[in-house]
């Protein structure tokens, strides 16, 4: 399959290697000193299975050509100026498949290209920018969940799904990928947005009662919001959660936590800040979400 990969960082990197070695036509698009050293040295994943490949990389979306499949792995706050530039790498019959943490990419990426166009996916695998034409991939090969907007069965999502399967990343047919989504949201915005506001690593923040009561609070105001939105997560998604944060290593953060201690831009927007937003438009009061955003936006702008 030809896939074209919009930014090459740790995702759309590590998924990208992926498809490469497993034979498929993969372009990138990246930038600056990123895209000079993977066009010169090629695509570096440092981890359990570290490897250099040689990659196409270029700056100019024209270089990509049509694709039967855009994976969209920049961060939130990147995506509009991604998606505006994708014109010369999307036909009538390219799939568009949102990456994002978050629950809002997909409705985003739709108002420009329609909801026929897009796929949802839920990416599960850490992996981050090491340096220049490098990046750190940490544990298993991970997972894509993606389907059709309707979660319809289609030759398209079969394709991808196979074409990911045959490149050691798991795939499972989701019975709903809007409630994946949101079920990744649900620990996402609460781990990253108290792990963010406290330093806090995830043997922290689950050991002390205190704020272990308050990742339960903000799991469970994402939940009563998701059910007001029509999204049917599973029963017990809050217990569940919390059994999995229980597994995560200790020393855990989220990619937020990080950003926002590095002074860099982060997602909280897109995080903490949705829950914030779509609650107030559901009429869903969220008030310890309220509060971690207040902070989130101080520090962030600061
Ligand atoms: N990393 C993971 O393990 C993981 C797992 C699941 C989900 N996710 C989600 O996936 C998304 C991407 O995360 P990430 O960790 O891969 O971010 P990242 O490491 O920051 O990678 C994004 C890359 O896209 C590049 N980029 C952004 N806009 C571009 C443009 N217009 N043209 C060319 N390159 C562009 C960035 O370049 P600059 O550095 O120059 O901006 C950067 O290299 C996030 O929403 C994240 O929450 C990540």
């Amino acid at each position: 399959m030809k896939f074209a990969i919009i930014g090459a960082g740790g995702l759309g990197g590590f998924f990208g290697a992926r498809l490469t070695a497993a034979g498929h036509d993969v372009s990138f698009l990246a930038r600056g000193e990123h895209l000079t050293a993977l066009r010169e040295r090629g695509l570096t994943v440092l981890g359990p299975e570290a490897t250099t490949l040689p990659v196409h990389a270029t700056g100019d979306p024209a270089e990509l050509g049509t694709a039967d499949a855009v994976l969209l792995a920049v961060k939130t706050w990147q995506l509009d100026a991604a998606v505006a530039a994708l014109a010369p790498v999307v036909d009538a019959d390219t799939a568009v498949i949102t990456l994002q943490n978050g629950v809002e990419a997909p409705a985003q990426v739709a108002r420009v290209l329609g909801k026929d166009a897009v796929l949802p996916g839920v990416a599960k695998v850490i992996a981050a920018l090491a340096g220049p034409g490098t990046i750190r991939h940490v544990g298993g090969a991970g997972s894509l969940d993606v389907a059709e907007w309707d979660n319809r069965a289609s030759e398209r999502v079969e394709r991808i799904r196979a074409a990911f399967a045959g490149a050691g990343i798991g795939t499972t047919p989701p019975a709903d990928i809007w409630a994946d989504l949101w079920a990744k949201f649900l620990f996402i915005a609460p781990a990253g947005g108290l792990g963010a506001v406290t330093g806090a690593t995830f043997g922290e923040l689950r050991h002390h009662p205190e704020t272990r009561r308050t990742l339960h609070a903000a799991m469970a105001e994402i939940e009563q919001l998701a059910r007001a939105s029509g999204v049917d997560l599973p029963t017990g998604v809050v217990a569940a959660t919390l059994a999995f944060l229980d597994g995560q290593p200790a020393e855990g953060t989220t990619s937020l936590q990080r950003d926002i201690a590095a002074g860099r831009p982060s997602e909280s927007d897109a995080w903490t800040g949705a829950v914030v937003r779509l609650g107030r438009e559901a009429g869903i009061p969220t008030p310890v979400n309220d509060v971690l955003y207040a902070v989130l936006r101080l520090r962030e702008d600061r």
